[in-house]
Parts: C-alpha cells; structure tokens; sequence
C-alpha cells in the first residue's frame, strides 16, 4: 500500500505538531511498505516572504523528523520543489479544476481571515496538493482532520481527469485520527505558531521553560485543589506520561498541588522526555540531512516522472 503525506516547513515545530502529525505519522509510515513524505516548501511559499526562514525551517523540520525516529531507509523524504513535476501536474489538474471548487476551501478562507494575503497561490493551494498525492499514485494520506476537506478536493480533481482522459489516477483516501488529541496552547487555546502560544518541540531549555512557566492558571490558591481536566498544566503533561504516572498526578492535583510546583514537574518531565530527541538531533549535520533529501529526490522523481509520462500521453502532450 502506498502512503504519501507532507508537511509545511512554516516554522520550527510545537508540542502539538509532536502529537498531532509528526508521531502518528512516523508510526503509520512504519507499519506500511511504500511511503513517501514531503516537505512541502512550494506551498510554504505561499504565506512565508523570507528565504533565509524558509532554508532554515526545511532543514530544522527534518532534522526533527529523523530526531524523532522517521527512518529514511524505510521511507521517502524528499523537498517538493526538487521534484519538477509537482508543479507541471498542478498547472494541468488546474485546467480540470472548476473554480467553485476553489471557491468552497475553507482553509483559504480562514487564512485570508487571520490576515494571510488572499494571493493566487493561497486559493490554488489544494490543486498543487492534489498533484502531490496523485503523482505517487498513492493510496492512502494520513493528515489531520484540518486537512480534510484538501484530500476531499483530491478525490474529486482525480475522479474528474480519470472521467475526461480514461483511468489514470488512483482515488486517494485520507487516514485521520478522529480521536487524536488537540493539544492545547499555553494560553489554553489549541496550540498553533498563529497564535504565539506554543511550546518549541526541541527547543533551547530556556525558552522551553519561559513557555511553561507562561502557561494560565485560574486564580485557585496554592493549597487549593485543583481540577486536572481543566488545567493545561495537565493537559499537556499527560501526553508524556505514562497513564500510571497521570492517575498519580491526577490524584496530587486534587489533593492541592501548587500550579508553580506542577510547571517545575512539567518542566523537568519534558525536558526528560526530549533530551534523547535532542541528542540524536545533535549528532545530525546539515550535508546529512542534505544528503537525505537527495536520495529521497532521487527516488521519489522516478515514481513521479513514470506518472508524469502517462499524463502526458493521456492529455496530449506526447
Ligand atoms: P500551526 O497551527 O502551528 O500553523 P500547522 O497547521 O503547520 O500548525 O500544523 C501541521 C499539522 O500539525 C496539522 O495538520 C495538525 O495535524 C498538527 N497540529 C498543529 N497544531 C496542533 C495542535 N495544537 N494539536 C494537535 N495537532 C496539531
Ligand atoms: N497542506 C498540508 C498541511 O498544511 C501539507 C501538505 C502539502 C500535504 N502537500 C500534501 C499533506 C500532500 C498531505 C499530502 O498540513
């Protein structure tokens, strides 16, 4: 089964993308035996101006992947924009795509809310994600539930060149984990680097620690007790313990753990948690990861140019 599925290098990583997209991810690429994953810098370019930002993100995002125990022998990671023909398959669905299509995307309209400039990359953004998913054939796209409606979009732009052209692509489906959690920020609102409320992935320990020490309380005393299930102390410590050592803790909010005591524990926990993450990081140089992405290019052109030709055929160009 192939599996194929990308990321934004936007910005360094959060807690929340660990747990919403990078560990299932790694997981689901372990367990099936095609799989290619892309950093998706073509469509980052579409709300990042700086170059330097953009260079550096790509590389810092797949240092963290390998970090964090993607296996490039196994699977394919690759740049976008090192593989041509994303670009030339989204120009052709982009003839077949009805611009009502475009018109419904929700994701455009919700970036153009947030103050992104409504530019004609942002409102073609799916069409170049269809491209990305067909031109490997694959079957399955793991994402999160945000990305819905793009693999919807898929779907539909494939079924209509196979319905125009004769039998092509292979109808992708998304994989999404309904029950995955939405981690929240330390403002209590869903972690996003939108919202300026994150806690850095591997990052430096003194910013770490700012972002935690950072996060809101509601205005019970020190002795009082305290509600574990409302509290984004918790919530976010839970995701890296063990369920034994959250009854625990649990239990010790109740019994009045002092919030500025719980952020201390949260702190050394985590830094606990990455402090493996980080090493291995470490020991990965720039031409390593550089390296990486090369061989990844290479393989991913092969399944894609192969694609590509019978496009061309199907459409007229050869
Ligand atoms: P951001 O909101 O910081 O811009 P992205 O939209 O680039 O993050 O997120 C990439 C993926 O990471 C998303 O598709 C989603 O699956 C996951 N993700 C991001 N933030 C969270 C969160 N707070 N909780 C769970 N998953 C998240
Ligand atoms: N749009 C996705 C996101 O923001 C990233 C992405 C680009 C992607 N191309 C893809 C995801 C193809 C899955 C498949 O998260």
């Amino acid at each position: 089964m192939r599996v194929l599925s990308g990321f934004q290098p936007s910005g360094r990583f959060h807690l929340g993308n660990y747990f919403g997209s990078i560990s299932p991810n790694i997981e689901f690429q372990k367990s099936s035996d095609s799989s290619f994953f892309m950093v998706a810098d073509l469509h980052s370019l579409t709300t990042l101006r700086d170059p330097d930002e953009l260079r550096l993100y790509a590389l810092d995002n797949v240092k963290d992947f390998l970090a964090c125990g993607f296996d490039p022998n196994h699977s394919v990671l690759f740049r976008q924009s090192a593989v041509a023909e994303h670009t030339e398959l989204a120009w052709i669905l982009s003839t077949l795509t009805p611009m009502g299509l475009m018109e419904r995307a929700v994701s455009f309209k919700d970036k153009v809310e947030r103050g992104i400039d409504a530019n004609v990359g942002l409102f073609t953004y799916p069409i170049l994600q269809t491209a990305d998913i067909l031109l490997y054939q694959a079957e399955k796209v793991p994402v999160g539930k945000d990305q819905k409606q793009h693999i919807e979009m898929a779907r539909d732009i494939a079924g209509k060149f196979n319905a125009a052209y004769g039998d092509t692509f292979i109808i992708p489906e998304p994989i999404i984990k309904e029950d995955s959690a939405v981690v929240p920020g330390i403002d209590g609102q869903k972690m996003s680097k939108s919202y300026g409320n994150t806690i850095p992935l591997l990052g430096e320990e003194t910013d770490i620690k700012k972002a935690i020490m950072g996060i809101v309380t509601d205005s019970r005393e020190k002795d009082d007790a305290k509600d574990p299930d409302s509290c984004v102390i918790f919530q976010i410590h839970k995701l890296i313990l063990s369920s034994e050592a959250a009854a625990t803790l649990s239990a010790e909010y109740k019994d009045g753990l002092p919030y500025g005591d719980a952020k201390k524990r949260l702190l050394s926990d985590y830094m606990d948690f990455i402090s493996p993450l980080k090493a291995k990081k470490e020991d990965i140089s720039d031409d390593e990861a550089q390296q990486i992405l090369s061989n990844g290019a290479i393989k991913a052109t092969e399944v894609a140019s192969s694609t590509m030709d019978k496009v061309r055929k199907a459409v007229g160009l050869m």
